[in-house]
Formats: C-alpha cells, sequence, structure tokens
C-alpha cells in the first residue's frame, strides 16, 4: 500500500475550480499516463478484490472503469458497469443521488448481478459517498453480496465513510 499511495501522491494533480467553482478536482491523467505507476496502483487494488475474495468487480463511470477492467482481469472476475442513466441497453434498475457538484442516477443491468455473486466496488474516489451508497444499492438489490468499496483516493473532509456504514472502504490514500 506505501508504494501505491507514493504513486498517488506523485501523480495526482489538483485542478481548482473543475467542473464549479471551489471544488478542488483531483485528476488521475497523469497516473494513467504512467505505466509503472498506474501498475503499482492496479496491483493495490487487485491484492484488495483477491483478499475479499471477490468474484465481481463492479466499474462505477467513467473513471472507476478504468480500474476496475484491469483488476478484474488480474483476479479472473468478471466486471459489472455501473452507468449513468441512458447509456445501459438491457432492462435496468436505476437509483438517484446527491454528487459534491450536482445530482446524478446510476443504473445497473437487472441480471447484472445475483446471489452468490461477491462484488468489490472499484472507483477513482469517494467523495461524499453518494456514488458508492447508490452503487451498494443497486448491486444488493440484484441479491449480490456486496464486499466493500475499493478507491484510489478518500476526500476525508467530505465524510463519505459515514453515508457507507455498512461498506468496508479499503483507499489507497487519504487525503
Ligand atoms: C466522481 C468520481 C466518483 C464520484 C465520487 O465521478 O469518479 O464516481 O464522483 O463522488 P461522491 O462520493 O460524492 O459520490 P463523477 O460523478 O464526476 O462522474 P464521471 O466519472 O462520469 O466524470
Ligand atoms: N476527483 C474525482 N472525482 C471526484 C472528485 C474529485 O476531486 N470529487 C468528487 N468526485
Amino acid at each position: 500500500l506505501a508504494a501505491a499511495a507514493e504513486a498517488l501522491r506523485t501523480h495526482i494533480r489538483d485542478i481548482h475550480d473543475f467542473p464549479q467553482p471551489g471544488v478542488v478536482f483531483k485528476d488521475i491523467t497523469p497516473l494513467l499516463a504512467t505505466p509503472a505507476a498506474f501498475s503499482t496502483v492496479v496491483g493495490a487494488l487487485s491484492d484488495t478484490a483477491e483478499q475479499l475474495g471477490a468474484t465481481v468487480v463492479a466499474g462505477i463511470e467513467a473513471r472507476g472503469f478504468l480500474l476496475a477492467a484491469p483488476v478484474a482481469d488480474r483476479i479472473g472476475a468478471g466486471i459489472v458497469p455501473i452507468r449513468k442513466q441512458g447509456k445501459l441497453p438491457g432492462r435496468t434498475v436505476a437509483e438517484s443521488y446527491a454528487l459534491e457538484y450536482g445530482t446524478a442516477t446510476l443504473e445497473i443491468h437487472d441480471d447484472a448481478v445475483g446471489p452468490g455473486d461477491r462484488v468489490l466496488i472499484v472507483d477513482d474516489v469517494l467523495a461524499t459517498g453518494g456514488t458508492a451508497a447508490a452503487a451498494s444499492n443497486l448491486l444488493r438489490h440484484g441479491g449480490a453480496e456486496v464486499l466493500g468499496l475499493a478507491v484510489l483516493m478518500e476526500l476525508t473532509f467530505l465524510a463519505g465513510r459515514d453515508r457507507i456504514p455498512s461498506l468496508a472502504v479499503t483507499a489507497l490514500l487519504e487525503i
């Protein structure tokens, strides 16, 4: 975990006033563009997924997809996409939630998970926890066992963990 935290400290940059004034946005594009650092971080997330015994990795649009896919491939798990409203082609279940900067609706295919699936949710940032709460509700509604949430960064000042007390959170870096 220490190597992953260092990779994140070095390769994530602050963008002020994105997507709106007052927000300091944690931009992961330098990390994505640096193979060794990205590999270290994917390895740390994969270790977490393996230790928890995940059989499915749920990725949250959009940046969560970039992390969920390599993690799932490394541990031999399937990927389930949780997407913004209107993007999934099949029959869906939806849940709306509040963001640090607005509101949104997430959807999952109604047959994406079921009883017996052990799911780890993967995303780049835990901020207010609204996204993670909605994602875990959707997965549990489908009958899956949600093992927890693994993120690169937790913005601790937003107290997102308080909103998801039933989820075990692994954050590679706390900010
Ligand atoms: C960001 C981030 C998380 C979420 C965290 O995604 O990637 O998914 O917000 O915020 P929360 O803990 O307050 O819910 P965003 O909704 O900006 O979507 P995008 O990846 O499609 O840009
Ligand atoms: N970066 C990425 N996603 C986010 C952030 C951030 O700083 N805040 C809320 N969601």
